[in-house]
């Protein structure tokens, strides 16, 4: 089993200006909680609860007022900061030290992931042991994201491209990754792409090229949000508003999950 996550929440948001300013994009609310609650509810619900948060420079003590290396939600949260946003794959090359000889999940802290059979399919990807497993999502946007296109008959991945800007499929790659340790490796291999930034599909692709790439679709009964522009951040708000009031439940409640995981007992909560 995996048990070690990474939460990647750098970049500066400037698609959100000027809330972004201050305020981490990660920290801004999405409805009841601040986003970056969503991902980590996800690492957790795929049992995995030690966490590294990745942050921009300067940004440290307002990630640490909401999530304390110290907290109540039953994880170890571990911090380190990025100079300056160099593309997905540096999470692996900063968080070298925290991975150590394990296998690990990256989530950004911008994705919004939520569905009735989402648990099972997260602790069945943290099983793992050699590979890489990534998400998929059908969307109407795929230049928006990165893509793979599929050979659906050997239910294999033949195209990864990031943001293609001809068609080749619906299926983005969501922002949830699993791979084994050799992710360091090949992550400290990569070379910037045009854009000057090294790329997860180069990565992913590293996987692909060696048949150790598998993947997951997320089906019709559950959603997937990268809310990485105010419209999304609005609709993914007003989606969680919804839920909670008709169902009269709580998303990405992080006591409750780590009380149903049994990290954390009812008087700690108290
Ligand atoms: C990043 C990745 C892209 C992925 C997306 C998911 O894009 O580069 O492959 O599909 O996250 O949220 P960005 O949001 O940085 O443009």
């Amino acid at each position: 089993m995996i048990k070690k996550g990474i939460i990647l929440s750098g970049g500066l948001g400037t698609r959100m200006s000027p809330l972004t300013k201050a305020v981490n994009k990660q920290l801004l609310p999405i409805y009841d909680k601040p986003l970056i609650f969503y991902p980590l509810s996800i690492l957790m619900l795929a049992k995995i609860k030690d966490i590294l948060i990745i942050v921009n420079k300067g940004q440290l003590n307002q990630f640490k007022n909401i999530l304390p290396e110290k907290n109540n939600f039953g994880v170890t949260i571990h911090y380190k900061e990025q100079l300056k946003p160099k593309g997905l794959p540096d999470a692996f090359i900063l968080g070298e030290k925290f991975i150590n000889k394990s296998n690990v999940a990256m989530i950004l802290g911008d994705n919004f992931f939520y569905g009735q059979n989402l648990s099972k399919l997260l602790i069945n990807c943290a099983k793992i042991k050699k590979g890489a497993k990534i998400i998929l999502h059908n969307v109407q946007n795929p230049e928006l994201f990165g893509v793979a296109k599929l050979d659906t008959k050997n239910k294999k991945i033949i195209k990864i491209i990031e943001k293609p800007k001809k068609f080749i499929s619906n299926n983005a790659i969501t922002g949830l990754y699993f791979f084994d340790n050799n992710v360091v490796k090949y992550a400290k291999k990569l070379k910037p792409s045009k854009r000057g930034e090294l790329e997860i599909t180069d990565l992913i692709y590293e996987y692909k090229k060696r048949n150790r790439l598998k993947f997951e679709m997320i089906g019709r009964g559950a959603i997937w949000s990268d809310a990485g522009k105010i419209e999304d951040l609005s609709n993914v708000s007003s989606y969680v508003k919804s839920v909670e009031k008709v169902q009269g439940i709580k998303i990405a409640c992080l006591e409750e999950i780590s009380l149903l995981k049994k990290w954390i007992d009812k008087k700690k909560i108290a």
